[in-house]
């Protein structure tokens, strides 16, 4: 059992939230979302890689909250290793919701099969309700398909191939068992119970 039964996590990201919670309430950790405390946070990301961003919402959500609360920030994003790790950090931001997929597909029409690996990474930031933070990562080494399959996850999740599925393709449960937010939040859930 985890001495943490209820955080707020810092994003205004849906589809974050939905796999947070996905993972945590089934072992008894409530996620609450800014929303459900009727805060507005949204820090500017100016950090060079996942753990920087992932401080930076953690820390802005920490100080806006008025109890003392425990907070988790996810930053995360796709790595292509033919393109030196882009979109990477910036992956919310290379292209509008609905474009990105095909943007990457795109960019990538001429690489051949064995240079088509990727991999997600996630970032989670903790602070506990003491303040005390701590970081937590995981990721997902896959490959980017040749077009969009399945219509489940978000993201870049129907171009990203695991075994022989996008992740769009899996059902929820299926992409937390092997995700990078799922790896990330496994590690932060031991870390919990073995801190009680
Ligand atoms: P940020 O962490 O808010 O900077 O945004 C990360 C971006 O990376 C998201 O907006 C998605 O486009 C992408 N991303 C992160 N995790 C996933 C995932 O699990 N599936 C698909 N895309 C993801």
């Amino acid at each position: 059992m985890s001495r943490i039964k209820k955080l707020v996590m810092a994003t205004n990201n849906k589809n974050k939230l939905r796999e947070a919670r996905e993972i945590f309430s089934p072992i008894g950790i409530e996620v609450l979302s800014q929303k459900d405390l009727n805060i507005e946070c949204d820090p500017e990301e100016n950090g060079k890689t996942f753990a920087e961003n992932a401080k930076i919402k953690a820390e802005a959500l920490y100080s806006a909250i008025p109890e003392n609360i425990a907070v988790i920030a996810d930053d995360s994003g796709l790595c292509v290793d033919i393109l030196n790790g882009r979109p990477g950090v910036y992956s919310a931001r290379y292209a509008p919701d609905g474009q990105k997929c095909s943007k990457l597909l795109d960019e990538m029409k001429d690489i051949p099969d064995d240079k088509r690996t990727a991999y997600f990474e996630c970032c989670i930031a903790f602070i506990d309700e003491n303040g005390e933070y701590k970081s937590f990562s995981g990721k997902c080494m896959g490959k980017i398909g040749y077009e969009e399959k399945g219509t489940n996850g978000f993201g870049y999740d129907p171009i990203f191939v695991y075994g022989d599925k996008t992740l769009a393709e899996m059902s929820a449960e299926e992409k937390n068992n092997i995700s990078h937010r799922g790896n990330a939040l496994k590690e932060l859930y031991k870390y919990l119970k073995e801190s009680e």
